[in-house]
């Protein structure tokens, strides 16, 4: 959707001083802002009429344009601004703006980023990524029809994600006889609602952005209207302070050493600023040290501030690490490993507690698994639900624990510090994002205790080497069986054993488990620590679940050490398991008695590479013990240590 993004007319530029043009456009200050309203509300009217009155389209554009509102546009002879930020032919003949675009344009007095997302509902993670680095929302209403589920489903939103600044332009006055009533009576419902989520500062302009009325020019038509113009007030509304009085942060982004006498951190300045002479601390580990130099570019300066990109020399040989946080001595970030956190999910697939996720937060990246939320967030009446998951565009509560610590800053204290993406580990896409409230004392009270007696020690009294020997596969594939077998044979070879089957663990420990996802998440979880004890134990552990997901086999794999675990895939197809039917489960389930049965209405995910593959079609329970034997026989022995317990 690039053809309406210009930062630069060509056409100002021909003939004149380039330099001082580019010149002046540096001094401009800048304004992030979004658009938030449905399609017919006329975002992208809106949008592209003030792209056109910056006089930033290109003329070739234009021509397009004119050509394009004859045949499609929907405004009769006049230009259809729509057209200009529609780009994608598909999203024309739907007539939804589908995804977020960037668009830059420069008055007279700024300089202006603006995120368009659409309005459609299931779009919230567009908006919430559009609106991420966002210092003013403009909120559109259609003056027809006021204030909308949607127009406060936006503004939560917008209050959530900590923009202070809100327009609410009440559009298509045009269509209501350019009627003061109207208007009134849209600002007074919104004001109310606005108040109740925290927006106090907002601006209402009655506008026609079809017509251009109190876009860029004050309306004729609406003479009882004395306050600013759109674009007038977006060039005054003033947003610098924000993020310039908060405390120094400085996410180190790289470490730049380009020869042995200097040694600089690179990297975006997210919070206050920094002068020569600062006294600095490196987070998370404490160290205290002094700013000596600053670069923006191979410029020194005296001093720098936020959303300027610096590199900065210190005067101690302190370690300084990517992903460190450089941060003002006398208040500097939290350091953690446990949060509570509003989450908003964006992933087909829904949140599973338990799962292991990897969290981005500002230039770290760690493991992290999420609780069961504490409720979800009704976005349209703003009730809080119990809820045992979230699913697309679901935006709640929850606590989430890292496998590292990080440094941080609640979200309410700054955006950049306290707010993070959660990304799945196999397909590597963005689930969901989050806003960090507060770190949980508890995390700094629980430690670990040195046991002396060790894993190591433990099985050298046994004789033998610990393992996990993880059997996956489908219900009805011959796993018990094949469990059974091997642990009677691991016996007889004097081996400590024990077998955590899934039909007995659910009598027990996870009695209070079913069979949808969330549950089979936590089953596994639970599973693979109690496995991860016996191992430390000095056992020989072999389990029998059907543990589907591979992120969860994954999780028991890392509850051992390196070489511990065997994975042994059960591999009977499924129809051969469904013939087979020991428990006439298949039956019922094909009759709808039970739900989530895996391999009929419930997924399996194959393991990719597993240590042993086992075709029941092809060989005896007895013949599939002796090859995982083998291939125990075969191990290296493991190097000593291991987790405490
Ligand atoms: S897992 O998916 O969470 O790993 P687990 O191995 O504990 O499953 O339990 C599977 C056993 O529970 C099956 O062998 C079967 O006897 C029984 N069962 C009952 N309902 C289901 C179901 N909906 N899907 C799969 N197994 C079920």
């Amino acid at each position: 959707m690039a053809h309406a993004t210009g930062d630069l007319a060509g056409g100002e530029l021909a003939g004149g001083d380039i330099e001082a043009y580019l010149e002046a456009h540096e001094q401009k200050s800048m304004l992030r802002f979004i658009t938030c309203g449905s399609v017919d509300d006329g975002k992208s009217t809106l949008i592209g009429r003030l792209l056109y009155e910056s006089k930033l389209v290109f003329e070739d554009h234009l021509t397009a344009l004119a050509a394009d509102s004859k045949t499609v546009g929907t405004q009769g002879g006049e230009l259809d601004f729509a057209l200009l930020v529609d780009g994608l032919s598909a999203e024309r003949e739907q007539g939804i703006t589908i995804d977020v675009a960037y668009r830059f344009f420069t008055t007279e007095g700024r300089k202006f980023i603006v995120a368009d997302t659409p309005g459609h509902e299931q779009y919230t993670r567009n908006m919430v990524t559009g609106a991420s680095t966002a210092e003013l929302a403009v909120i559109l209403v259609d003056a027809r029809r006021g204030v909308l589920t949607q127009t406060r489903r936006h503004s939560y939103l917008v209050s959530l994600l900590g923009i202070r600044h809100v327009v609410l332009a009440v559009n298509k006055l045009d269509l209501c006889d350019y009627s003061e009533g109207v208007f009134e009576a849209i600002v007074e419902d919104y004001r109310e609602f606005a108040a109740g989520i925290g927006l106090t500062d907002v601006t209402a302009i009655p506008l026609s952005a079809l017509r251009g009325d109190n876009v860029t020019e004050p309306s004729p038509a609406m003479p009882w209207y004395s306050g600013p113009t759109l674009i007038g007030h977006l060039e005054a509304v003033d947003v610098s302070g924000e993020v310039l009085e908060r405390p120094f942060r400085l996410p180190v982004q790289w470490v730049n050493r380009p020869d042995l006498d200097f040694r600089g951190f690179s990297g975006q300045i997210v919070g206050g600023s920094v002068r020569r002479g600062d006294p600095v601390r490196v987070v998370p580990s404490g160290r205290r040290t002094t700013v000596d130099r600053i670069l923006v570019g191979d410029r020194e300066v005296e001093e720098a501030v936020a959303d300027q990109s610096v590199t900065v020399t210190l005067t101690d040989e302190v370690d300084v690490s990517r992903g460190d946080i450089l941060a003002a001595d006398s208040d500097p970030p939290g350091v953690a490993d446990q949060f509570e956190a509003h989450i908003i999910w964006m992933d087909e697939h829904p949140m599973l507690p338990g799962r292991s996720y990897l969290l981005k937060i500002g230039t770290r990246t760690v493991g992290a698994t999420l609780a069961h939320p504490k409720y979800k967030v009704n976005v349209n009446t703003l009730e809080h639900s119990a809820a045992t998951s979230f699913e697309l565009n679901d935006i709640g509560v929850c606590n989430i624990n890292l496998d590292r610590p990080v440094a941080f800053d609640a979200y309410s204290e700054n955006r950049e510090m306290g707010s993070f993406i959660l990304i799945d580990r196999f397909e590597n896409t963005t689930v969901g994002a989050g806003l960090l409230h507060f770190a949980l004392r508890r995390a700094g009270n629980i430690h670990w205790q040195a046991i002396e007696v060790d894993k190591g020690a433990r099985s050298t009294l046994k004789g033998q080497r610990p393992a996990l020997i993880w059997l996956t596969g489908f219900s009805g594939a011959g796993k018990s069986t094949i469990a059974n077998v091997l642990e009677k044979k691991l016996h007889q070879l004097r081996r400590h054993t024990y077998l955590l089957d899934g039909d007995n663990v659910r009598h027990g420990l996870n009695k209070d488990l079913g069979f949808t996802d969330v549950d089979r998440v936590e089953n596994i979880r639970r599973v693979a620590e109690v496995a991860g004890l016996m191992v430390d134990a000095g056992l020989i552990v072999i389990s029998s679940f059907i543990s589907p997901f591979r992120a969860e086999r994954d999780l028991a794999r890392g509850r051992v050490q390196e070489g511990e675990f065997i994975e042994v895939f059960v591999d009977t197809p499924l129809d051969v398991a469904e013939a087979r039917d020991p428990k006439g489960l298949f039956r019922k389930a094909r009759r709808g008695e039970l739900l989530n049965f895996t391999g009929v209405d419930s997924p399996y995910e194959v393991p990719l590479n597993p240590d042993v593959h086992i075709d029941t079609t092809r060989l005896t329970p007895a013949e599939a013990a002796d090859l995982i034997l083998e291939h125990l026989a075969g191990l290296p022995p493991v190097g000593p240590g291991g987790t405490p317990h």
